[in-house]
C-alpha cells in the first residue's frame, strides 16, 4: 500500500517564521484564514512556528525568543483549537532536520541557485560591487530544502502561503518526486504538495496602500500598544484630500480594503454608501478603528493573559510536538529504511549478482508469521521466532483479507510499519527485539522474492 494512501483526509500545513511581532496583515492574510480552514470537515491541519527558518534571517537570540512567544500567543489568542489541529515549533521536531539531510542529498544545487531569495541576495551584492556570495549563509542557500522537509515530513496536500513562497512549494514537489523515484520502489513515499494562495485577503494593504509589511514600515499593529496604537496607526492611513461633504470613491481607497477585511457584507455596503454621500475621512477612520477594535479587542485580552503565562504556551507546544512526532518518528523510520539506513540484521546478498548466497542459509533462521482463524470466527496473525516464541500478536480482524494486508505490510516495510499496525508485543519482549525480527523478516522476504525472480529470469 502506498504510504500516501494511509494519510487520511486533506492535510493543510503552514508555518510562520519567528522573527517579528505579528501585525494586522499577518492576522488577516495568514492566521485567520488558516484557523477558518482548520474548522472545515475532512481537513487535518498542521501549523507551526518556523523557528529554524528564523535563524537564517536573524541572529539576535532575544528577538527569536520573543517572537516565538508572540507568534504562538497570537495563534492561540486568535482561537486556534489545539485539540483539533497539530500546533508545534519546528525546532521541537528533530525528525525535520534529519529529513532535511535526506532531502539535501537528492536536491540539485543548480535548482537552489535559482531560488528567488538567494538570487535576490546575489543580485544585491553584485549591484553594490560586492562578491556575489558576500554575507550569504548556507542557511539561506538551503532555505527551500528545509521548507520541503517541513512540508514532506507530514505529507501535506495543501500549503497556504504568500505569492513569494510559491517557488518554494514547487521545489518541494520536485524534491519529493525525485525522492519517490529514487527510493519509493513504486510507492509514493511523499505526497506532492500544492501551494494555496488566498489572493482576496493575502495582501492586506498597509498605511500607504502597498502590501502591509514590516519592511515597508506601513503596518497596523495587531495587539501591541493596545487601542491607542491601533488608533494612531489608522490615523496615518493615506487618503485623498477630499473634504467632509464631498463624495468619495470607495473603490479607490485602501482604507476601504482594510475596512472590508473585518466587515460583514451589509457593513461594507453601508460604509461605501456613506463615503459616496460625503462621509469625512476622519469620521471614516474612527469607524474603521471601532470595527477593528470590536474584533481584535477580545483577542488582545486573551493575548495578554497568554503572554503573562509563557509556561502555558510551552505546554501547548510540547503537547503539539508529541502529536507531530507520533507521525514523524515512524515515518522517518520508514524513510531511513528506504534509503538503506537499516538495522544490520541478515541483509541478503544481492541474489542476481550472487545467486547461491543467502543470509538465511548462513545466519539465524528468520522469524515466522502465522495467519489463522479462531473459534470466534475472527482472523488473526502472530509473529514468532523461528523457534516459536511469541513476539507479536494481532488484534482480531473480521476478514482474512484485512489480516493479510497487515501481514504483507509487515513483511515489506518491517519495523517502519509497526507503529500503525494493530498488534501488541508479547509480554517480556522489548521493542528492539521485535524491530530486529521484523527487519530480518523483510530481508528474508526480499531475498525470497529476488530468488524467485532469478529463477524465472
Ligand atoms: N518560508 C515561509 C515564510 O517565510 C515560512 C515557512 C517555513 C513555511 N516552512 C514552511 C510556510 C512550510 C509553509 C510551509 O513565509
Amino acid at each position: 500500500m502506498p504510504a500516501a494512501m494511509s494519510t487520511p483526509a486533506q492535510r493543510v500545513l503552514t508555518g510562520i517564521t519567528t522573527t517579528g511581532t505579528p501585525h494586522l496583515g499577518n492576522y488577516v492574510g495568514a492566521i485567520r484564514p488558516a484557523i477558518v480552514a482548520s474548522r472545515e470537515p475532512g481537513v487535518e491541519s498542521f501549523f507551526f512556528l518556523a523557528d529554524y527558518h528564523a535563524l537564517i534571517k536573524c541572529d539576535d537570540p532575544a528577538r527569536i525568543a520573543r517572537s516565538r512567544l508572540e507568534i504562538a500567543a497570537t495563534w492561540l489568542a486568535a482561537g486556534l483549537d489545539t485539540e483539533r489541529v497539530t500546533f508545534y515549533a519546528q525546532s521541537d521536531i528533530p525528525e525535520i532536520p534529519e529529513l532535511n539531510w535526506l532531502l539535501t542529498c537528492v536536491t540539485a544545487k543548480g535548482q537552489m541557485n535559482r531560488a528567488h531569495a538567494y538570487k535576490a541576495s546575489v543580485d544585491a551584492n553584485e549591484a553594490s560591487g560586492e562578491e556575489p556570495d558576500a554575507n550569504i549563509t548556507m542557511g539561506l542557500f538551503c532555505y527551500p530544502i528545509l521548507m520541503a522537509a517541513d512540508i514532506l515530513m507530514f505529507n501535506a496536500h495543501r500549503v497556504p502561503v504568500g505569492r513569494d513562497q510559491v517557488q518554494h512549494i514547487e521545489m518541494a514537489r520536485d524534491v519529493a518526486q525525485r525522492f519517490n523515484h529514487l527510493y519509493g520502489q513504486g510507492r509514493e513515499l511523499f505526497v506532492l504538495p500544492q501551494a494555496e494562495i488566498e489572493d482576496s485577503v493575502a495582501t492586506l494593504p498597509g498605511l500607504d496602500g502597498r502590501k502591509m509589511s514590516k519592511s515597508y514600515d506601513n503596518t497596523v499593529p495587531l495587539f501591541e500598544g493596545g487601542p491607542k496604537a491601533l488608533k494612531d496607526a489608522v490615523a496615518r492611513i493615506v487618503t485623498d484630500s477630499k473634504l467632509p461633504g464631498e463624495p468619495k470613491d470607495p473603490d479607490n481607497a485602501h482604507l476601504v480594503t482594510l475596512y472590508d477585511a473585518f466587515a460583514t457584507p451589509a457593513q461594507r455596503e453601508a460604509f461605501r454608501a456613506a463615503l459616496r454621500g460625503g462621509l469625512g475621512w476622519g469620521e471614516a477612520k474612527q469607524q474603521l478603528v471601532q470595527l477593528i477594535e470590536d474584533h481584535v479587542g477580545p483577542m488582545r485580552a486573551r493575548y495578554a493573559e497568554l503572554m503573562a503565562a509563557p509556561e502555558r504556551i510551552e505546554a501547548v507546544l510540547q503537547a503539539g510536538a508529541d502529536k507531530a512526532r507520533a507521525q514523524a518518528t515512524p515515518f522517518l523510520r520508514e524513510l531511513r529504511q528506504a534509503v538503506g539506513l537499516r538495522r544490520m540484521v541478515a541483509v541478503g546478498q544481492p541474489a542476481a549478482a550472487n545467486g547461491a548466497a543467502a543470509s538465511s542459509d548462513q545466519g539465524a533462521e528468520p522469524p515466522l508469521v502465522k495467519q489463522y482463524r479462531e473459534t470466534d470466527g475472527q482472523f488473526y496473525f502472530k509473529l514468532t521466532t523461528a523457534k516459536g516464541e511469541l513476539l507479536l500478536q494481532s488484534q482480531a480482524f473480521a476478514g482474512g483479507r484485512d489480516a493479510g494486508t497487515w501481514v504483507k505490510r509487515l513483511k515489506t516495510e518491517g519495523a517502519a510499519a509497526l507503529a500503525k499496525a494493530p498488534v501488541s508485543r508479547a509480554e517480556g519482549v522489548d521493542d528492539a527485539t521485535v524491530c530486529a525480527a521484523l527487519d530480518a523478516l523483510v530481508a528474508f522476504e526480499a531475498e525470497q522474492a529476488a530468488k524467485s525472480a532469478a529463477a524465472k529470469g
